[in-house]
């Protein structure tokens, strides 16, 4: 092993975390960069959220991202929150300076256009209207990134109807909240659908989403990657449309947070999709 004075740590913090694919990813980024480093999976209870913080610097941590249930109660602990951050309410990503100041940022919203962009390269957010299902934090990042990128009218399907009204009213005019009972209606004329919420996860229920009123030609997209092709997938790739799930959202977040951490960006490769997806499909 080659002579270093310290391991290049970082890690992120969620509770329950064992479950994540973050180590996998950024201990492969490790590998490939050769650099000597460790990403650790840390099980940080509520009660012990901002000891941990304010230890990561000390431990050497260059940073961590940030997971259920800790990704807005990190907020108040932190010297500066991002603007996006600050917009979608929520950090994924702590950047510990080297004097100690701890940096919050939320890569969500880029990793989630960037997987779009490399995926279907002649994706435009202006081409037409986007209907996003579900207004939960994963929301708030889509709905911010496709704004940012250009979108005019996103269409912001909720349950609780309240909580797409509080994102049209923090993220602007552009978005156009509606009622649960409309969501199939929300279909027709839509360039691109976004499932955000958590129904299609393995251990929840399938979103029910008649998606007759939707042209062949959008693309339909979900945000859960486990599994790799939710129902609403399976049904949009059946009936001919393009479609995209959320691993991608994962891998592209990574180097933005390699950037602030460690000055590099890391690639994601082919490789690192397949060894991703192996885990996931076992
Ligand atoms: P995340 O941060 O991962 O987005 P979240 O904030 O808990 O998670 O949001 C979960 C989203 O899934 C919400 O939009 C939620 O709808 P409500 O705001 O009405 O709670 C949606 N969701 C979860 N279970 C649902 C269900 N059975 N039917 C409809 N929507 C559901």
């Amino acid at each position: 092993m080659s002579q270093v004075d310290r391991l290049l740590l970082a890690g992120v913090i969620g509770w329950p975390i064992m479950h994540s694919r973050s180590p996998m990813l950024h201990n492969h980024w490790f590998e490939k960069n050769n650099l000597v480093g460790r990403y650790i999976p840390l099980a940080i209870e509520p009660k012990n959220l901002e000891g941990a913080l304010r230890g990561l610097h000390p431990l050497g941590f260059s940073g961590v991202n940030v997971t259920i249930p800790h990704k807005q109660a990190v907020i108040p602990h932190l010297d500066e929150v991002s603007i996006a951050a600050q917009k979608i309410g929520a950090v994924s990503c702590i950047h510990a300076r080297p004097d100690g100041a701890l940096i919050g940022s939320n890569n969500d919203a880029h990793g989630f256009i960037r997987n779009v962009k490399v995926s279907f390269p002649h994706w435009r957010a202006d081409a037409g209207p986007i209907t996003v299902i579900g207004a939960g934090g994963g929301s708030r990042a889509v709905c911010y990134g496709l704004l940012e990128e250009g979108a005019k009218e996103i269409r912001l399907v909720n349950r609780t109807l309240d909580k797409a009204q509080a994102i049209a009213a923090d993220l602007g005019a552009g978005i156009k909240p509606i009622a649960w009972s409309e969501r199939h209606e929300a279909l027709g004329a839509a360039q691109m659908v976004v499932n955000t919420t958590s129904l299609g996860m393995v251990g929840q229920g399938a979103l029910d989403l008649n998606l007759h009123d939707l042209s062949s030609e959008a693309l339909v997209s979900d945000i859960v990657y486990v599994p790799l092709e939710t129902e609403l997938l399976k049904a949009a790739r059946l009936r001919g449309n393009p479609t995209l799930n959320g691993l991608g959202m994962l891998l592209h977040q990574g180097p933005l947070a390699w950037k602030v951490w460690f000055g590099i960006e890391p690639l994601v490769t082919q490789e690192l999709r397949a060894l991703l997806e192996k885990s996931i499909t076992g």
